[in-house]
């Protein structure tokens, strides 16, 4: 999605309060969307993320020969192609999806064909390499450009490699578990720290078998998918801006229903209780074996307390780091970051850019290769803020903007598109000024 650079004016708040449903989850869209225009048959998901992210991987398989039907209701209808994609004759345009272009190269790289995979200027900086040699392991065909996209696969029929993630990422695992869906013999994906699971849920979801211990997924290969039904739960990463929102005022209540709370995902429920905020979790439900519930979340009277976030918890919480860290400043004792360099290499160079912004908002804030520390007990003040074009510290700012004197100017506010374009909007909804 090309949209033009854009400003939003953000006044501190009183309180928030209210209640919201909040639009698909990004990941598990994106592995729904996949894996429908892959199977066989006519896929349905209600509440589809409406983000430019999940917008790229459906473009991408529409390019190769799936259809996908958009409803008003944001349901999506997608018919797959039963196993067999058709090589599109244009390069595929990933976008600014990380997800879309690994994920999209495990599924290609058995197929017949060659395929050529590119992405905004952003995803063109960000490590390929990681997705290369397990393929190339498997014996797929793939060329880089200085280890990033483009990127062009030779499609061919492949080995099955028993691999370990040198960094846990549930992207390069997914990529790797799809080449292995259509290559004869037991693929194994194993992992030091375990990644977020909706490509095993939603695989077993499709119709296919694998198996699970506590560091290594396995799938033998080949099998086929068939199409299914399914809601797609409500994002908790975006989720995470309102939580963390509510958190900071004292009073506040809200309650956010049909959320995505797949324990691989739900940690972030548990740092804001340990800073204090109070959290129930309400209505509990399995859909496809993902959690779906109801969260209500008060801020503390006493204010947000202290904590650290390190270890598999980083990585766990990738996504909400830089929320997180944007309300270290009106915590009591601060929140330490680290064992986090992965930051470093998402849509945008994430550390840097929070420091940067914290800076300009008047924080203290020490950096490091792997993370940050932001000290408790400061005062923000309005400033204008740098999103860098990435779409979570854009948020990230916004939520910091509420508790702050004076207005904050988030540039590249457009940037929200990718993963919640109603982000603004339900902000002004919620926000008691
Ligand atoms: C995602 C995995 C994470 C995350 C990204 C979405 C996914 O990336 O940061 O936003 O849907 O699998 P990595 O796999 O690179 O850790």
């Amino acid at each position: 999605m090309h949209s033009h650079p854009e400003e939003r004016l953000i006044r501190p708040a009183k309180n928030i309060l209210g209640s919201l449903r909040l639009p698909g989850d990004k990941s598990i869209s994106h592995r729904y969307g996949m894996l429908g225009a892959f199977a066989e048959g006519v896929s349905r998901f209600t509440n589809f993320s409406t983000g430019a992210d999940c917008a790229s991987t459906l473009a991408c398989m529409e390019a190769l020969g799936a259809k996908v039907r958009r409803c008003e209701d944001c349901s999506v209808e997608v018919t797959g192609v039963g196993g067999q994609v058709t090589p599109a004759s244009a390069p595929l345009d990933c976008g600014n999806s990380g997800s879309t272009m690994r994920m999209i190269s495990g599924l290609l790289a058995p197929q017949q064909g060659r395929f050529t995979l590119i992405g905004d200027e952003s995803l063109s900086r960000r490590p390929m390499r990681r997705i290369e040699k397990p393929l190339a392991a498997m014996g797929a065909r793939l060329t880089l450009t200085e280890g990033h996209a483009p990127l062009t696969i030779e499609g061919s029929a492949l080995q099955a490699i028993d691999y370990t993630t040198p960094v846990p990422s549930a992207q390069v695992k997914t990529c790797i578990l799809l080449a292995g869906l259509q290559t004869a013999g037991v693929t194994t994906v194993r992992e030091a720290v375990r990644t977020r699971d909706h490509s095993e849920l939603a695989l077993r979801a499709f119709g296919a078998e694998l198996t699970r211990t506590a560091d290594a997924v396995c799938i033998t290969g080949p099998q086929k998918l068939h199409a299914i039904e399914a809601a797609v739960p409500g994002d908790i990463s975006s989720a995470a801006f309102f939580l963390c929102a509510a958190a900071l005022f004292p009073g506040s209540s809200l309650v956010l229903d049909q959320l995505g709370l797949n324990p691989s995902r739900a940690s972030l429920l548990d740092v804001l209780t340990a800073l204090g905020a109070r959290i129930q979790v309400l209505d509990l439900e399995e859909k496809h074996a993902e959690l779906v519930g109801a969260v209500h979340v008060s801020g503390p009277e006493e204010g947000l307390g202290t904590t650290e976030i390190s270890g598999a918890l980083a990585a766990q919480l990738i996504d909400e780091l830089p929320v997180l860290a944007a309300i270290g400043p009106y915590t009591s004792g601060g929140i330490r970051i680290r064992d986090a360099r992965e930051l470093r290499v998402k849509e945008s160079d994430r550390i840097a850019l929070v420091v940067k912004n914290l800076r300009a908002m008047g924080a203290e804030v020490e950096e490091f290769e792997d993370g940050l520390d932001v000290p408790g007990g400061q005062t923000l003040h309005g400033a204008t803020i740098d999103s860098g074009g990435d779409h979570r510290i854009a948020m990230a700012f916004s939520v910091a903007a509420l508790r702050a004197e004076g207005e904050t100017l988030i540039q590249g506010a457009e940037s929200a598109n990718i993963s919640f374009p109603e982000f603004f909007r339900l902000l002004e909804l919620v926000a008691e000024r």
